[in-house]
């Protein structure tokens, strides 16, 4: 056995202890760097096409695998089987969409300013890759990096969250019965040290990270004094606006997904809502009611809509921004406390939780929480909203509804953030699409999409020079 290991345990259910799993060393990282440095010698000269052979084959056995991964999934992390089956289906987007990239991967050719003269650039792989990820999405947000990754001929080593490391070791099962050959991707467990290691190992090329802004922004100055590139996903603190002309049905089915969906567990979660005074009250009452009817317990159970949280210190986390919110003088309509009754005795479990009357200076409007908490805040006007909105240091994502196409208009120029849904939850990011933000939540890089691939490639420029002759760059042409 390994001489330390951490224990993965059921947040549903503190009885059910999935497996213990090693607590990588330095010595296990540096090995795994070592493989990945070795396998890029000839994983990055191998035909793009034939590497997406095999991320294809990775998509379709991600599609043979899901149901049994969703369970694995959800046993360990919490969020129901209808969302870990989101989570592996966001994988297979990605695969599919990576293999197809692989005869792409375009570069860019333009005029020479000589005669005789070609000028070309395209993409080239990095090196090893070091992809350190959080527990909310285990399969899908690791695949919107390790996929692209692969598929520009990158190696990788993966760092999962100290709560999800089954699931990333199916994600290892799956490449290997993919075909991907020895060493091109490596996994090492455990908490900060181990990423740690990675960060610090010379031969880590590029970072590639999703979780918290203090952590992001930590490696974010190791990697500039190492001069490594890196690409961050941090914190959000999304709003949700909602103005008198909109579907006001479908904006309190959108907050609900939104706030309450993964248990308020995402990046993109919904943690504010702004409200057009004229609707304030009404929307109130609507969203207590409705909230009132949400099904919390084990992921596992079919009638589960909301799951755990992920771990008792983000259950205090939580108990600590609610003690926080009530001194600083916001007013709780509902939930405010962990849920012990029934089904929910044994595990890490928080009522869905609303705070109205929230204004810009308090603690819930400015800091990520990452659990099932809402704080609402009362607007004058659309510009106001928007205001709101903005007053923040994250940028990941927003939304509006309304009936006003020149209010949802307005709103997509002025709202400081990296993806904005009109009539939308905050929550829903497609594979195919740029996923990121600014502010406090990224460093300029956007996964998902073709920006990923801007993100795992060097350019290499090429001049070739037939004319015989030594042409001066600006020089001899004018
Ligand atoms: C995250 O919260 O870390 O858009 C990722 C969404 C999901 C991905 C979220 N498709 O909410």
């Amino acid at each position: 056995m390994h001489a330390h290991t951490f224990q993965n345990v059921n947040p549903a259910d503190s009885d059910d202890i999935i497996g213990l799993f090693p607590i990588s060393n330095d010595d296990e990282v540096h090995a795994a760097v070592l493989a990945a440095s070795t396998a890029f010698i000839s994983w990055s000269k191998m035909p793009a096409p034939k590497r997406g052979d095999i991320l294809r084959k990775a998509g379709d056995i991600f599609t043979r695998r899901k149901e049994e991964l969703s369970a694995i999934m959800t046993r360990e992390m919490g969020k129901p089987l209808f969302e870990t089956l989101g989570d592996i289906q966001e994988a297979i987007d990605t695969a599919y969409y990576a293999a197809t990239e692989t005869r792409r991967l375009f570069g860019y050719t333009a005029p020479s300013e000589m005669d005789n003269k070609m000028n070309l650039s395209f993409r080239t792989p990095i090196g090893v890759c070091g992809i350190i990820t959080a527990w909310n999405f285990p399969i899908a947000v690791p695949s919107w990096k390790i996929l692209p990754a692969l598929a520009c001929g990158n190696t990788v080593v993966f760092k999962p969250s100290e709560d999800s490391p089954h699931s990333a070791h199916i994600f290892a099962e799956i490449l290997e019965e993919a075909g991907l050959p020895a060493g091109v991707f490596n996994v090492v467990y455990g908490a900060g040290s181990t990423g740690s290691a990675l960060v610090e190992h010379p031969s880590v090329k590029l970072i590639g990270f999703t979780g918290s802004t203090f952590t992001g922004k930590k490696i974010a100055e190791r990697c500039g004094a190492l001069n490594k590139k890196c690409s961050l996903e941090m914190g959000g603190k999304n709003a949700q606006i909602v103005m008198p002309d909109a579907n006001i049905d479908l904006a309190l089915d959108g907050v609900l997904w939104g706030a309450f969906g993964t248990t308020g567990q995402r990046c993109t979660a919904t943690s504010r809502l702004i409200l057009h005074k004229d609707i304030y009250d009404s929307f109130i009452n609507a969203l207590i009611t409705k909230t009132t009817q949400i099904k919390l317990g084990n992921g596992s159970h079919p009638q589960t809509q909301m799951g755990p949280v992920i771990n008792a210190k983000q259950l205090e986390k939580i108990q600590h921004y609610v003690a926080i919110a009530r001194s600083e003088g916001a007013t709780c309509v509902i939930g405010g406390d962990v849920e012990i009754s029934g089904d929910c005795a044994k595990g890490n479990f928080y009522k869905p939780t609303i705070f109205i009357d929230v204004t810009p200076d308090m603690t819930i409007f400015k800091e990520e929480i990452f659990g099932p908490v809402l704080a609402v805040t009362k607007a004058n006007s659309l510009d106001h909203a928007i205001k709101l909105a903005n007053n923040c240091d994250y940028g990941l994502s927003s939304s509006l509804f309304t009936g006003n196409v020149d209010a949802a208009f307005r709103a997509i120029r002025d709202i400081e953030a990296g993806i904005t849904y009109i009539n939308a939850p905050t929550i829903g990011a497609e594979a195919h699409m740029p996923f990121g933000g600014i502010k406090g939540t990224g460093n300029g890089h956007r996964e998902g999409g073709w920006t990923a691939f801007e993100i795992f490639t060097e350019w290499k420029t090429v001049y070739v020079d037939y004319s015989g002759s030594l042409q001066r760059a600006q020089i001899d042409n004018y």
